[in-house]
């Protein structure tokens, strides 16, 4: 049976039901066309395309433009995925309506479902403000990578008391503010409970423990396409950075032996037409 697209609703009501979400990011046609042929019920198009997809050591250095690339790539293989798309770095901390112009274009060029965007309490007039345009946000508070300078690097966050209660402020002021779900980036498992517990709306958790309403992870890290480090909360489902080494030195053997291409890849021509060929060509003193 072909998977049927959630939506905002749903997810609430899954949170509900206890069934819990599943998420990955995807930047590109290929890889979001098997995402869409799976069970997965959600995707990102994270900001962490600024290092997955393009090798940088952070997400500060995606720009917009860049984004909605990505956005329409992943749009045009995703017909059966709920969409969203990531909010990058300096594209609406400005103001709200720099916040509601771009979340504007994420949906309208970049054909998503909903936009995501990092910050709690600091962030809630401007998550109340796209929503009230229309536009479906999700909140992500705890470790965002956006703000990694200012957080000291990539750390898990709220292991102190007052940043703790921080954090569920954040997640409580997400929900006000309209948020439909709540990523909750490597924050100890029993804030992210807490936080679970607290809000109607569902959480998602990277590096957040199994008691998140569902699950987010870097489709990269977990099909082992990404080395350059992995963090502990990631878990790898397969290898097929080891599986394309393989497929890339067969294939790069069998072209300097002579093995690919054969009779089975390759076009043939009957052969009077050669032998013609091969005559007009000598007689033109091409051969
Ligand atoms: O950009 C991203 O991939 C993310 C996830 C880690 C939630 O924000």
């Amino acid at each position: 049976m072909e998977k049927q697209k959630a939506n905002i609703l749903k997810f609430k009501e899954m949170k509900q039901q206890g069934k819990k979400i599943t998420m990955v990011t995807a930047y590109d046609f290929a890889m979001m066309s098997q995402v869409d042929k799976s069970d997965i019920d959600m995707i990102l198009v994270g900001d962490s395309a600024a290092m997955t997809m393009m090798g940088y050591e952070g997400t500060v250095q995606i720009n917009l433009d860049t984004m909605l690339v990505f956005c329409q790539a992943v749009a045009n293989a995703g017909k059966h995925t709920f969409l969203v798309g990531d909010m990058p770095f300096m594209t609406y901390e400005i103001s709200t309506e720099q916040a509601m112009t771009n979340a504007g274009r994420i949906i309208r060029e970049g054909r998503m479902d909903a936009v995501k965007l990092e910050g709690g309490e600091r962030m809630a007039d401007t998550v109340t403000a796209i929503v009230r345009a229309g536009i479906p946000v999700m909140g992500h508070i705890g470790l965002t990578p956006q703000s990694a300078a200012q957080l000291g690097g990539f750390n898990v966050q709220g292991k102190k008391l007052q940043d703790a209660k921080q954090i569920v402020k954040d997640a409580l002021a997400l929900e006000k503010a309209g948020a439909f779900a709540i990523v909750l980036e490597a924050i100890p498992s029993p804030v992210a409970k807490i936080i679970t517990e607290s809000v109607q709306v569902p959480t998602i958790g990277i590096g957040a423990g199994n008691k998140c309403d569902g699950q987010v992870l870097v489709i990269h890290d977990l099909l082992g396409l990404f080395d350059r480090f992995i963090p502990k909360f990631v878990k790898r489902y397969a290898n097929l950075g080891a599986d394309m080494q393989k497929a890339l030195n067969t294939y790069s053997a069998e072209v300097r032996e002579g093995i690919f291409p054969d009779k089975e890849h390759s076009f043939t021509m009957p052969q009077d037409l050669l032998q013609q060929l091969t005559a007009e060509l000598q007689e033109e003193g091409i051969l």
